[in-house]
């Protein structure tokens, strides 16, 4: 699996990519018409390509060597030792194949030892958790609005401290 840096000709699969992981995670707890919503604006490629100018935020996609992306992972410098991995999405039918994984340690390398890694995790996403933990994340205790947006779930809030 290799991780890049994602350029403009990549949104629209990546916004696609958005869409029916989205479908496929959050269906059956947001309803089909929230994800509708939420994904249709949060991942236009109009926003995608405003975040991928972002000098301060990560951008990444993981492909096969047959160049299909499969993944997609997005973080956010927040300060100069925090960092917010707003995205971490690996289409359904490629889940558990490592790309999860793979694109989380490019992520890890951008933000740099000493850095503080937070995401916020839909609180029924079991699955998402137990990954997160078992890449040495914990629950710091918050219970937040996912992405602040009232249309999307409650969250709860994950950190790790890089060394
Ligand atoms: C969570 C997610 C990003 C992990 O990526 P992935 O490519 O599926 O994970 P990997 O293949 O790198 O798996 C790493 C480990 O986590 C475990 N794991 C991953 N996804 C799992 C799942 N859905 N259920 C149970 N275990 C899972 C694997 O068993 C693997 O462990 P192993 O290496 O000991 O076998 C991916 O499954 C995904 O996109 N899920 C839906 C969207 C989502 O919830 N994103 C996170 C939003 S905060």
């Amino acid at each position: 699996m290799k991780v890049r840096q994602a350029c403009a000709d990549d949104l629209a699969t990546v916004s696609q990519l958005l869409h029916d992981t989205w479908h496929a995670t959050y269906d059956a707890t947001m309803g089909v018409e929230a994800v509708n919503d939420i994904t249709s604006r949060w991942h236009s490629v109009d926003n995608l390509n405003r975040q991928l100018g972002d000098r301060d935020r990560c951008f990444l996609v993981a492909e096969t060597p047959q160049g299909v992306i499969v993944g997609h992972a997005s973080a956010v410098r927040q300060s100069l030792d925090s960092v917010c991995l707003s995205r971490l999405y690996v289409l359904p039918d490629r889940q558990g194949g490592g790309a999860g994984s793979a694109l989380l340690s490019a992520v890890t390398d951008w933000a740099g030892r000493g850095t503080t890694m937070e995401l916020e995790v839909e609180i029924t996403n079991t699955p998402a958790i137990g990954f997160y933990q078992k890449h040495g994340f914990s629950d710091d205790g918050r219970q937040v609005q996912c992405g602040g947006d009232p249309a999307a779930g409650q969250a709860i809030v994950m950190k790790r401290q890089l060394s």
